[in-house]
């Protein structure tokens, strides 16, 4: 009995010891697989908080930025090349403020779409008393064609609109004219004639070079037959300063935060030392400062931005605008992304789209960074829809949004920054003397006009702007006003050709 109770109990004693074993085993499989997921997720926490270390923008850093864009806007002023800043001239003296009548047309190049405007000005004291606007893509192909094919498609395309246009109005234009709205850097030599300096945002059309770009376009009107005169050539950031002053004339600049981005204002003539004996019957310009372009050492850089533009069609330009603009952050978000997926592998398999440049567009980045749903089902469809990872676990949905953060919050208080800048530079940031005969400290209501799909379209971009401003300015803040337009850019392009064409006086 004995000996069989012992043998029962060795069998017991074994099947308790396998038992032990597997569950041993088990517990060590689980523990490592923990102890994988622990160290994965370390990674990735560690990637990110790498990043948002490197983006960081705390307000004495925003103060060497704005800091930073007034030497450099001071050094674009005294000479051509002076600055990364370009500082160019506009030739635009005179902002529109109500009187210009008649029906005038617009064409608007410059982001993913072009628009052609039709705008009836009613005259004396009436606003705008219509507007058309008509959208379309740009093909991506023309981006990087040739300057024949590219105009020549957009004066077709610009033909069949205004032929509708009149045969719904029953009537043609005697003269009709066209305020070209074309946001690149161009050097003017008048206020409808300029050449191309550099392409931005994906366009590159080798043949454009030095030429004059309302030239371009006329010729391609009057080979589609279409009668109408290019009668201003404005920056994007112009047409909406223009029309931006016409409903609020403390309206003293103008940004855009698109595709691209950049900002005008308005200067007085005496600084434009590279231009001396410059005269305007206002005694100022309206500048274009292409703060794309613009550059600092104290400007967060990562990683993730030097490899950015490395692999950009215009490596080492448009340093500012590659950390702010539409083309950009939902790039940088996915290179972040990605890099997270490979070394921590909390995304699963990497051969998804996350591997792919530009395979997350900034307006999703926006609707991930937005997705106030609790279990972030927004984000969720997003990574599945257009990165084809499915599934992934909450706790890695939150580490999306929190990539998406940082890039939006770095580049809004860079925006907010360069504002900072340029109204430090008119004298409008409360730190100098007061320059409107006011007692220090009594500031003038300021006004900045803002345009561009990424500012309209994504609220906690704005907000991130807006905070950043007060941060700045302190109380200051509350005189400056920052108003958004839509369409701005082509209705101030044909209110500056109203403006032109009737050979009014200058009124900035
Ligand atoms: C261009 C500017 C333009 C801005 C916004 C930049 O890439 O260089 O001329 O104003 O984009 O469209």
């Amino acid at each position: 009995m004995g000996g069989g109770g012992g043998g029962g109990r060795g069998v017991w004693f074994g099947v308790a010891a396998g038992c032990a074993a597997a569950a041993c085993v088990i517990a060590a499989a689980l523990v490592s697989r923990r102890v994988r997921s622990h160290r994965r997720w370390q990674r990735a926490a560690e990637l990110v908080a790498e990043f948002e270390e490197g983006c960081g923008t705390p307000v004495g850093r925003l103060k060497q930025v704005v800091d930073a864009m007034v030497v450099e806007m001071h050094a674009g002023l005294a000479s051509d090349g002076g600055s990364k800043l370009k500082m160019l001239l506009t030739y635009v003296d005179s902002l529109p403020h109500g009187s210009e009548k008649g029906i005038y047309y617009a064409l608007d190049l410059g982001g993913t779409n072009f628009r052609v405007l039709q705008v009836q000005l009613g005259g004396k004291g009436s606003n705008i008393l219509k507007q058309k606007v008509e959208k379309q893509p740009i093909p991506q192909e023309l981006m990087t064609s040739t300057c024949e094919k590219m105009f020549g498609f957009i004066a077709s395309k610009l033909k069949q609109i205004v032929e509708e246009d009149e045969e719904s109005r029953e009537g043609t234009i005697e003269t009709r004219a066209l305020g070209f709205t074309f946001s690149f850097p161009v050097k003017q030599s008048s206020v409808s004639s300029g050449v191309l300096m550099k392409w931005t945002k994906g366009f590159s059309i080798e043949d454009a070079a030095d030429r004059d770009i309302v030239a371009c376009l006329q010729e391609a009107l009057t080979k589609e037959g279409l009668n109408m005169q290019v009668a201003v050539l404005v920056n994007d950031t112009v047409g909406t300063l223009a029309l931006g002053h016409y409903h609020d004339r403390d309206t003293v600049a103008a940004v855009i935060i698109g595709t691209g981005t950049n900002a005008c204002y308005v200067e007085r003539t005496d600084a434009i030392i590279k231009y001396q004996g410059l005269l305007t019957n206002s005694g100022s310009m309206v500048i274009n400062m292409e703060w794309g372009n613009f550059w600092t050492s104290h400007l967060p850089r990562t990683s993730y931005d030097v490899e950015l533009d490395e692999d950009s069609l215009n490596r080492t330009d448009q340093g500012f605008e590659k950390m702010i603009s539409g083309m950009y952050l939902g790039e940088i978000a996915r290179r972040v992304l990605f890099r997270i997926a490979v070394e921590s592998e909390v995304f699963g398999d990497v051969g998804s789209k996350l591997s792919q440049p530009f395979a997350l567009s900034t307006p999703l980045m926006a609707t991930m960074h937005e997705d106030e749903s609790a279990d972030l089902r927004e984000v969720k469809r997003i990574v599945e829809q257009t990165l084809q990872i499915p599934d992934i676990p909450l706790k890695t949905r939150r580490l999306v949004v929190k990539v998406c953060d940082i890039v939006s919050r770095r580049a809004a208080r860079l925006v907010a920054a360069g504002i900072v800048g340029i109204l430090k530079k008119i004298g409008r940031d409360g730190s100098g003397p007061s320059t409107s005969g006011r007692p220090k400290g009594q500031l003038m209501r300021t006004v900045v006009a803002v345009e561009g799909g990424l500012y309209e379209g994504y609220s906690m971009f704005r907000d991130y702007v807006d905070e950043a401003i007060v941060e700045i300015l302190g109380d200051v803040a509350q005189n400056i006003f920052l108003k958004t337009t839509v369409d701005g850019s082509g209705t101030g392009a044909a209110l500056l050709a109203a403006a032109h064409l009737s050979n009014r006086k200058s009124y900035i």
